[in-house]
């Protein structure tokens, strides 16, 4: 359940039954020449809620914007400082913890984002092992999954597209989107795209990327996208992801 849809008694019924809850998180930023710029949030959004449906669990609001310094040489992009994220990601959880959520599970479709959660994580774990939180509060436990180091997923897209995945702007997140979003999908899926594959390298700040990966792909050939590929990941996404939610919040 989205709890952007549910009412407050909802969630209050719904913690008499679980105390887990699933959180998506993303990125806006560019995603090369046919890639949405909110690929990153709308993908982790995407399997989030069919996740939560498939588990019944909550699921809380997307945070949309996240650590992506690097990507601001192109128009669109956003960023949260590593330090606003690491308070966003803490205050959504100390806040929900109020509530009696107790299992955090974090979708997340943004590498840029790993090492400020883990870092987020560390502050909430801290607040206990400090005892600085009130001692009357049950042990937090967050995790954080990225759907595209799956290994399903990864099934799919090495053999759909092997080398050409690359490590930005992949074929497989941007087919995700074209299968979520098809009408969108279409029109952008026009542009074009060279070289075919993009060069790899190193990431440092905004305008060194733009200098050297001048259309912000790295390493990708997302001209392989189709939403007939995005849909076989989609479904595995979820795949490698159920079990894993179920274990999380069941185990002692
Ligand atoms: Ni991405």
């Amino acid at each position: 359940m989205r709890m952007q849809l549910a009412t407050w008694p909802e969630v209050e019924d719904y913690l008499k039954e679980s105390t887990g809850i699933i959180l998506p998180i993303g990125s806006t930023e560019q995603h090369g020449p046919n890639g949405f710029i909110g690929t990153d949030a709308l993908t982790s959004e995407m399997i989030s809620f069919e996740v939560g449906d498939r588990v019944g669990a909550m699921v809380a609001p997307t945070i949309n914007v996240g650590m992506a310094q690097h990507h601001l040489g192109f128009p669109g992009s956003m960023t949260l400082l590593p330090s606003t994220l690491i308070a966003v990601v803490r205050d959504m959880i100390n806040s929900l913890a109020r509530h009696g959520f107790e299992r955090f599970y974090f979708i997340n479709g943004h590498g840029g984002n790993v090492n400020t959660v883990n870092a987020a994580f560390s502050e909430v774990y801290a607040e206990s092992s400090l005892r600085t939180a009130a001692s009357n509060r049950p042990a937090l436990r967050c995790v954080m999954r990225n759907w595209y180091m799956g290994g399903k997923v990864g099934e799919i897209s090495r053999e759909e597209f092997g080398e050409d995945e690359g490590s930005h702007a992949t074929p497989s997140e941007v087919a995700l989107t074209y299968f979520g979003f098809p009408e969108d999908g279409a029109r952008v899926s026009q542009a074009p795209i060279d070289p075919p594959r993009a060069p790899k390298g190193v990431i440092y700040d905004a305008d060194d990327y733009r200098r050297n990966f001048p259309d912000g792909r790295i390493g990708s050939n997302p001209g392989r996208a189709t939403a007939e590929i995005g849909e076989r990941i989609f479904k595995a996404a979820v795949e490698d992801l159920v079990d894993d939610y179920r274990d999380f919040v069941d185990k002692a």
